[in-house]
């Protein structure tokens, strides 16, 4: 953690120092260690498995993964408090769970190939978010994308936290699921509950009113796990000359698809301006034009998704 007066201090010491185009240095930008590795593996379990229809169906009473892809959840006691699927226009598909080897209620949000029309559509409305902050606004689509979850998620919470008191809660999502889940984290800290977001892949969510928020949340109510992959375009939309800023921290992966992640491969920028620095994914110079980095994190995290793929 830092005081704004000596990040004030730092940036304008390097504006005065560095030549006019530089990127201000990030707070701090360091390796991982191999603890924080295995917790983004195990939410990238959770969010794959968000993606197999059984999870979204109430078909299944625990979390499994027909594809394969989430051995470790699959492996544990889990059992399902409730699924949705095709919520309201953007189709909020998820469910909560709980993982009772590992104490843990789970609230995870997948994407859906429906990004696209939202990325698509230039305008980027930013609409009032007042059950994150009075001042904070969000992407009109994705902040519909959570109220269409929000009746049912905050029930199955209600539920899972009666029933066990000692659990963590974390909050996962993958794509538009990550915008979502970074709004449902932001709103359950706001009622009282400490929640770990892990969010894969977000585009930008809301205004900066909205990323300092939710950047200062984390170390308070829970932390912010943001991880993007290498050149990913869909982390660089809505542009912040928008008027969008992200939310810190950034895990950012630089592993080619189909390589193993290692500690060093993962580096993360600490500090409430989610992203004023040389590096991560904005830092990227190139930008993915498919959805190649976007659907590969740890593996595929799309590949139960019936359509094996959001593009
Ligand atoms: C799953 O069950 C819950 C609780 O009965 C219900 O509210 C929800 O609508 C069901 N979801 C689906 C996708 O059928
Ligand atoms: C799973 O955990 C629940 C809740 O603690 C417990 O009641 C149940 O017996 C466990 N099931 C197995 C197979 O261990
Ligand atoms: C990646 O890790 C998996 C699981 O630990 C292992 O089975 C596989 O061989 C590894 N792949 C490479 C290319 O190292």
């Amino acid at each position: 953690m830092f005081s704004q007066t000596s990040l004030s201090a730092l940036l304008a010491a390097v504006t005065l120092l560095s030549p006019a185009k530089a990127i201000p240095a990030p707070l701090a930008r360091r390796d991982i260690s191999a603890d924080v590795l295995a917790k983004l593996y195990l939410a990238h379990q959770y969010s794959a498995a968000a993606y197999c229809p059984n999870n979204n169906d109430n078909s299944s009473s625990k979390l499994t993964c027909p594809t394969g892809n989430c051995d470790i959840v699959q492996a544990d006691n889990t059992s399902v408090l409730t699924e949705f699927q095709n919520l309201g226009l953007a189709d909020s598909t998820g469910y909560v769970a709980l993982d009772h080897t590992r104490s843990k209620i789970i609230l995870a949000y997948r994407g859906t190939e429906s990004i696209q029309n939202f990325l698509a559509d230039a305008s980027f409305p930013l609409v009032p978010a007042p059950d994150i902050c009075a001042s904070c606004h969000a992407e009109s689509g994705f902040y519909s994308f959570w109220r269409a979850s929000k009746p049912a998620i905050l029930a199955a919470l209600d539920q899972a936290r009666a029933q066990h008191p000692s659990y963590s809660l974390d909050v996962i999502g993958h794509s538009l699921g990550a915008a979502a889940a970074t709004l449902a984290a932001a709103h359950v800290r706001n009622t009282g509950s400490h929640a770990d977001l892990y969010s894969f892949s977000s585009p930008r969510v809301g205004d900066p009113a909205f990323a300092r928020y939710v950047g200062g949340q984390d170390g308070v109510s829970g932390s912010n796990y943001r991880v993007t992959h290498r050149d990913d375009w869909v982390p660089k939309a809505p542009l912040k000359a928008m008027g969008y800023l992200h939310v810190a921290d950034e895990y950012w992966i630089s592993s080619p698809n189909g390589v193993n992640v290692t500690t060093s491969d993962v580096v993360v920028f600490e500090g409430y301006e989610g992203e004023d620095y040389d590096g991560g994914n904005a830092g990227t110079e190139k930008t993915d034009p498919t959805f190649q980095t976007h659907e590969w994190i740890f593996d595929k995290i799309t590949l139960c998704y019936p359509k094996g793929t959001i593009e």
